[in-house]
C-alpha cells in the first residue's frame, strides 16, 4: 500500500504528533509499504493530492487534525483516511458535547460547567478541589488542578500561571481523588486497563512523554468488577460517539467508592503512537506488535 502519514501540524500537541507519526512511518516501512510523511501545513490538501496514497493514516493530535476539520477536508477530497470521521470528532474533541452525548446514556462523567477565565478572579466556580482544562485540547496541556489557597491563591490570582492566561473559557469539574485508569478500544474490542502512577504531581505532559516520570501498570491491580467496568464503558463510549480504527478512554476511580466511584473522563479518538503511549502498550500486552496495530487500524479504514 501506499500511506500518506498525516503528522505535526500547528496544535499544542505538534511535537507528540511528529513522535506519533514517525513510530507509523518506520512500523508501515518495516512491513513493506510505501510512505509519505506530510507535516501538515497550510497546503496539506494540495499536498494529499500530489502524493495521491491509497490511504492517509492521521496521526495528528489536538486542534486542528483531532477536530473534524482535517476529517471534512479528506470528505470532500474522496480520500480515505485512519480513524473516526468528521461528526465523531468535533463532538469527542470537545469534553463538554462529550458529556452532553455520552450521560444521557448513563455513562459516568464527573459534573462542573464552563466558566468564563475572567470570572475566576472574583470566586471559584465550584467547591475545591476542582480541575480547569480548555474544553479541546489534549495531553493535558492547560489543565490545572485547584486544590487550596496554596497553589494559585484564593481567589486564583490574575498573574498566577495557569491556563486562564491563555483560554478564555475553561471547564471546571470536580476533582476526583484516587487513580487514573485508561482502556484502548481497537476494531470493536476493548483491551486492557493501565494505571498510571506519575512518581510526581498528576499524569501532565512532562509525566506523558518523559521516560521513567510514570509507572504504567498493565494490567491495572484492581478488582475485577472495576477492570470489566472500564472496558464496558470504553467500548459504550467508543460505539455512542460512532468512533472508527481506535480510541482511548481516560478514567478516574475513587477506589474508596467502588464502582460509584468511577468516572469517564473523555474519550480520546487520535490516541498517542509515541513509544510511551498507552494504546501500543495494551496492543503489545494483549499480543499485537505496534507494527501489526498500525496494519489494523488501516484495515478498518480500508473496510
Ligand atoms: N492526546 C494524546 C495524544 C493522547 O490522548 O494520547
Ligand atoms: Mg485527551
Amino acid at each position: 500500500l501506499h500511506v500518506a502519514v498525516l503528522m505535526g501540524g500547528w496544535s499544542h500537541e505538534r511535537s507528540v504528533s511528529l513522535m506519533s507519526g514517525e513510530g507509523v512511518a518506520k512500523a508501515l516501512e518495516s512491513k513493506g509499504h510505501k510512505v509519505t510523511r506530510i507535516d501538515m501545513d497550510r497546503n496539506v490538501a494540495l499536498r494529499l493530492s500530489e502524493a495521491a496514497p491509497d490511504v492517509v493514516f492521521n496521526a495528528l493530535h489536538g486542534a486542528p487534525g483531532e477536530d473534524g476539520t482535517v476529517q471534512g477536508m479528506m470528505d470532500l477530497m474522496g480520500l480515505t483516511y485512519t480513524h473516526s470521521g468528521l461528526a465523531t470528532s468535533v463532538i469527542a474533541i470537545d469534553k463538554e458535547l462529550t458529556k452532553q452525548a455520552l450521560v444521557p446514556h448513563g455513562i459516568p462523567m464527573p459534573g462542573g460547567r464552563i466558566v468564563a477565565s475572567e470570572d475566576l478572579y472574583t470566586g471559584d466556580p465550584l467547591p475545591r478541589p476542582y480541575v480547569l482544562k480548555p474544553v479541546n485540547e489534549g495531553s493535558s496541556v492547560g489543565v490545572a488542578i485547584v486544590m487550596d489557597e496554596s497553589n494559585y491563591g484564593n481567589p486564583i490570582r490574575r498573574d498566577a500561571a495557569g491556563p486562564w492566561q491563555e483560554f478564555d473559557h475553561l471547564l471546571a469539574e470536580p476533582y476526583i481523588r484516587g487513580r487514573e485508569l485508561t482502556t484502548a478500544v481497537i476494531g470493536d474490542r476493548s483491551l486492557l486497563v493501565t494505571e498510571l502512577k506519575p512518581k510526581s504531581g498528576f499524569y501532565d505532559f512532562d509525566s506523558k512523554y518523559t521516560d521513567g516520570l510514570t509507572e504504567h501498570v498493565c494490567p491495572a491491580e484492581i478488582p475485577d468488577e472495576i477492570a470489566q467496568a472500564c472496558k464496558d464503558l470504553a467500548l459504550r463510549a467508543h460505539r455512542l460517539l460512532g468512533c472508527k480504527g481506535t480510541s482511548r478512554s481516560d478514567f478516574r476511580w475513587d477506589d474508596t467508592q467502588g464502582v460509584e466511584g468511577l468516572f469517564l473522563l473523555e474519550t480520546n479518538t487520535q490516541p498517542g503512537m509515541t513509544p510511551l503511549s498507552l494504546v501500543p502498550e495494551q496492543a503489545r500486552a494483549c499480543g499485537m506488535e505496534y507494527a501489526d496495530l498500525v496494519e489494523a487500524i488501516i484495515a478498518e479504514a480500508l473496510e
